[in-house]
């Protein structure tokens, strides 16, 4: 079995390398080696045999200076045990180096790939393929480049990896091989085993298999749990909503008449959505404008208007205008952003922040499930403080609201089903997405995120407006999204499903745990955890953004 001890600290590394190594010896090699990185060079140096071969080679560590290194000792599985075969194994111009344990089974199909793009091979091992596609697709971006190489790789692996951009970085990443993480003062290390470092450290932790998303969409919708929970909690006390920054007195949000929530993308789809929970909850009429639209058109703005503004960066341009606009009309704005300091932070009379944490990815997912938890918030306080919401529902409204990050979690973990129907729909070129209230703001989102992310042309349509006109453009196969959680719709919506049917659709259905009759008219179901229906959007998106 072959080990690995990567070292990064103030010491010089070769030796820590060395002493690592020996301790793994129970585990049987027949050659070893040790790259070592002095800022300047990668240095590497291997010898089949024992490890005092290498100790000698090195005068004990002494000939590769440097205080960053990593270390193997293999047992030779692919290709005879050589000095070449040895690892660690560098790409063409020895820029980056890496340690394997493990075996990568379709090795020589990505092999034979590289060679083709002109890599040439010193070794036998299923390793060196390893070195030359982290070569292939590496952009200057470490983590991504790895996540991509991890992707294309079938078999197991624990990999200890240097690149020469990045002198004081160790990369370490495993699947179905084990691999640890040491952290001490003089310098922090990773070994295959715990025996390598416990000469340095006892605090010891175990790497997580895999661990890396494929790109940065998929790794923040994996943290909406999370996200809606930062939102969530602080604002939630002795089963109260308590939104402190919102600079209102209970007096002052009585005399509100009217509001008028203003956004762009997806954060004006969650105001759709607030829109009908507002409505429902505290009873006051509530606008939802684009902010493209709305800064333009000179909008009339009561006195005791509330303008709500919505954005994840806080800089959107549409967005700051009309929030000026709204402050130089003289009517009270209170902006819903996930930047701190940002502009419509700064400028806006109060700042509800919606803790999402730094969104990369250029598709919301985690922002916009946040914005929909801080305007279910805004609503339930108004409510309670307006008297249009009774305590018992109050108070279970509370307990969902709760339950979502964990609901959230466990449609994230069903992800395969989506991904399978995904794979088949792959050709569709038109898709439509139908719902009534709710459901047609949940499917205006599931709309933006096909185009958006799979570049296949789709449609968000009010369920009962299809009929009107836009029905003809459904034939035989045309793929149609009904979304119904909502109760008191869902007769109304499969009503419009059963009509696109006839028209040839292929049906899928969006809906809640125990609607099981939907299965007489979709061809294919996803069923969210049941929840309070005015907080069903943050479930059912949860699907939609899967299968975008
Ligand atoms: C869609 C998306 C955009 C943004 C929109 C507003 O996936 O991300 O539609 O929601 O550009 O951006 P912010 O919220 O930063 O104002």
């Amino acid at each position: 079995m072959c080990g690995i001890v990567g070292y990064i600290g103030t010491c010089q590394a070769a030796p820590v390398l060395l002493d690592g190594l020996s301790k793994l010896e129970y585990r049987g090699y027949d050659s070893a080696g040790i790259a070592v990185y002095d800022g300047n060079k990668i240095q590497m140096q291997k010898a089949m045999g024992r490890l005092k071969v290498l100790e000698e080679m090195t005068q004990n560590g002494a000939t590769l200076p440097g205080t960053v290194g990593i270390g193997h000792t293999r047992w030779a599985t692919h290709g005879a045990p050589s000095d070449l075969n040895a690892h660690p194994h560098f790409n063409k111009d020895h820029s980056i180096v890496v340690v394997h344990n493990g075996i990568i089974e379709n090795y020589l199909k990505l092999k034979k790939k590289l060679m083709s793009k002109g890599y040439e091979f010193l070794s036998e091992t299923d390793t060196e393929v390893i070195a030359h596609m982290l070569d292939y697709y590496y952009n200057g971006d470490p983590l991504a480049t790895i996540t991509k190489v991890m992707h294309r790789m079938e078999g197991s692996y624990a990999l200890g990896i240097l690149f020469r951009d990045h002198p004081d970085e160790v990369y370490a990443v495993r699947k179905d091989s084990p691999l640890i993480v040491g952290t001490s003062k003089s310098g922090n290390l990773i070994a295959s085993d715990v025996p390598a470092v416990l000469k340095y450290t006892r605090d010891v932790y175990f790497l997580e298999n895999e661990g890396g998303y494929e790109h940065f969409m998929l790794k923040e919708m994996h943290e909406q749990p999370k996200a809606v929970k930062d939102t969530l909690t602080p604002r939630i006390k002795n089963g109260d909503v308590v939104i402190e920054e919102l600079g209102m007195t209970d007096e002052e949000i009585r005399t509100i008449s009217k509001i008028f929530i203003v956004a762009c993308g997806s954060a004006y789809h969650t105001g759709v959505t607030a829109k009908y929970v507002f409505e429902k909850l505290a009873r006051i009429p509530v606008e939802v404008d684009l902010a493209s639209e709305f800064r333009y058109r000179d909008p009339i703005l009561p006195e005791n208007t509330l303008v709500v503004i919505v954005s994840q960066s806080g800089e959107t341009a549409d967005t700051l205008a009309a929030l000026r606009l709204a402050k130089e009309k003289g009517v009270r704005t209170l902006g819903i952003v996930n930047v701190v300091g940002s502009s419509i932070a700064r400028e806006a009379d109060n700042v509800m922040y919606t803790w999402a944490g730094p969104e990369i990815a250029v598709a919301t997912t985690k922002a916009y499930s946040t914005q929909l938890i801080a305007q279910y918030l805004l609503a339930m306080k108004f409510a309670k403080v307006r008297g249009t919401v009774s305590q018992n529902d109050f108070d279970a409204m509370i307990q969902s609201l709760e339950r979502l990050p964990e609901q959230i979690s466990l449609l994230l973990s069903h992800k395969e089903n989506v991904q399978r129907f995904a794979n088949r729909y792959l050709a569709a070129e038109h898709v439509f997405f139908i719902g009534r209230g709710i459901d047609y703001a949940i499917s205006m989102e599931g709309s933006l995120k096909l185009k958006e992310i799979s570049y296949i042309h789709s449609e968000a349509y009010a369920a009962g407006e299809l009929k009107h006109g836009t029905i003809s453009l459904i034939e035989d196969g045309t793929l149609v999204i009904g979304v119904l959680t909502q109760p008191k719709l869902y007769e109304k919506t499969i009503s419009n499903m059963v009509e696109c049917k006839s028209r040839g659709a292929y049906l899928m259905g969006l809906t809640t745990f125990g609607n099981y009759n939907i299965e007489d008219t979709a061809d294919f179901t996803v069923y969210i955890p049941k929840t309070d229906p005015h907080f069903a959007t943050s479930l059912a998106v949860i699907p939609l953004q899967l299968l975008g």
